[in-house]
């Protein structure tokens, strides 16, 4: 393997270095240690092979997928970086109390566990368990939103503008504008913009916005995270108009790291209560817990208003199942209860956040255009700058994720103008890196095929669309290269 050499600073982080082999060690939380290697928090109790393929084998692969890669078969990929949600390693106390796991319909002991976990740290009154992110979406905008109503959040996850455009709603991310920029190096990227926000509410008037949501950490802006001084400016004006505010809560472990990292008034709490504090500041909150729950399956809704809770409750039962389980295996609600505590231990997110700026700083030290500073789950290389003679029109953020696979086996996703259509502000290929599932060698190669790609980027071609579905097209859309 080549070596990885450099040393580089971490602007966020006093006295950060990359070592030559892996990773930050940071002042602060290993006090006066010598600075070291950060190693993964865990050792390997069960392996699973990957699948080694030549180029001579993708080439085939990619065109009978048609040029998309969520159609090629997981077994046919070396690194797959397509996602970090449902693709964590659990633990071993995880697999323990998966054997607690109590599967009665009504009542069981696993929901009352998962109930007392979700409280904790959220706070809300009500928990409703629901099988993804997507399902408590539907729930909450279901009840709570019509047509010609008007969303606001610093970026929508698309399958929640989705959710709220079916009913008929309208959708409007209100990013700093600084969080458009890939190069600008602010600390929150993700953080809302609260005059916009205040401009909004008096444009359309509080009658049309049933409630505000933060997305933490803001996945289609980088995986940047939102400061508490911006939730609690954001909660200011919500509750000066009497709008409710909604969490979209998915990587809400990263995103109190982050804080604590970067807001130097909470150096010294726990991500635990940076979380808890963010959370008193709404009113509820949707969870994928395929993220920061650290498991494979499921999320739920929370909810502080009885009205609300008891309303998409009977929703739950129509689609989901009974309030108790919401289209969960007991054993899954156990696994979700352990995760969420876990995702919170401050050795588990050193490494995280430690091991995706580790990719994304040894790109980018070779000229690679990335969205920096790096996010939480992924790295973002902006396919414009490293692509400049494709126009978005050409797709250059499924360009390069092809390249990527052809080099290396590497499944990475576009975000951007497949994704988005037209109105894409940027075209991202997002590496997003599954939690405690590679280790620092398989960063490594893939550094190492970014570079290969990087090298020949000249050559590379646009593509043009053949087929796509009338909504979330990017999932199977059909392309032919040009
Ligand atoms: N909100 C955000 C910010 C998300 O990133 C996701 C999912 C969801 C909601 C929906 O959750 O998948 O459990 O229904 N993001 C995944 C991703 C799919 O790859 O970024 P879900």
């Amino acid at each position: 393997m080549a070596p990885l050499g450099g040393r580089l600073s971490h602007p966020y982080c006093h006295g950060v270095i990359i070592v030559s082999n892996y990773l930050l060690a940071c002042q602060g939380r290993g006090r006066h240690l010598p600075i070291r290697t950060v190693i993964e928090p865990f050792k390997i109790k069960s392996v699973e092979p990957i699948r080694w393929t030549t180029r001579e084998e993708r080439e085939p692969i990619l065109a009978r997928a048609h040029y998309n890669l969520f159609s090629i078969p997981a077994e046919q990929i070396l690194i797959d970086l397509l996602t970090d949600s449902g693709t964590a390693a659990m633990s071993t106390r995880q697999w323990a109390s998966m054997m607690e796991g109590d599967e009665s319909y009504a009542g069981s002991r696993s929901f009352t566990r998962f109930e007392r976990a979700v409280r904790e740290i959220f706070g809300y009154q009500h928990v409703i368990p629901t099988h993804q992110g997507r399902a408590s979406e539907r729930l909450l905008f279901t009840c709570l939103c019509k047509k010609g109503d008007v969303v606001p959040n610093n970026t929508h996850f698309d399958t929640t503008r989705a959710n709220i455009e079916y009913q008929g709603a309208e959708a409007v991310d209100l990013v700093i504008p600084e969080g458009k920029e890939p190069a600008n190096r602010h600390p929150f990227k993700g953080n809302m913009d609260v005059e916009a926000l205040a401009r909004l509410i008096e444009r359309v008037g509080r009658e049309r916005i049933p409630l505000v949501m933060l997305t933490v950490t803001n996945n289609s802006g980088g995986g940047q995270p939102v400061s508490m001084e911006n939730a609690r400016a954001v909660a200011a004006i919500c509750h000066r108009h009497a709008i409710p505010l909604y969490f979209d809560a998915c990587r809400f472990a990263e995103n109190a790291y982050f804080i604590k990292l970067r807001e130097p008034a909470y150096a010294g709490r726990t991500p635990k209560e940076i979380a808890q504090e963010m959370f008193a500041l709404g009113d509820g909150c949707t969870m994928s817990a395929k993220k920061d729950g650290l498991a494979n399956i499921g999320g739920f809704l929370c909810t502080n208003d009885d009205a609300l809770a008891q309303q998409e409750g009977n929703l739950l039962i129509l689609t989901e199942g009974y309030p108790t389980y919401g289209g969960l295996a007991g054993r899954d609600l156990e696994a979700i209860a352990v995760g969420l505590h876990e995702a919170l231990e401050e050795d588990y997110l050193h490494y995280r956040i430690s091991s995706t700026a580790y990719l994304g700083n040894h790109i980018s030290a070779e000229g690679v255009p990335i969205v920096q500073p790096p996010g939480g789950h992924a790295i973002y290389i902006d396919a414009r700058g490293f692509l400049p003679h494709i126009p978005p029109a050409r797709f250059p953020g499924v360009a390069l994720a092809c390249e990527l696979y052809l080099e290396g086996g590497i499944r990475a996703v576009e975000i951007g103008t497949l994704m988005f259509g037209a109105h894409a502000a940027m075209d991202l290929v997002r590496l997003a890196i599954p939690r405690r599932v590679y280790t620092q060698s398989h960063m490594d190669y893939v550094v190492e095929v970014v570079l290969e790609v990087w090298k020949r980027r000249e050559r590379i071609q646009g593509l043009e669309l053949s087929y796509e579905a009338p909504f979330l097209r990017h999932f199977t859309a059909h392309l032919t290269p040009v």
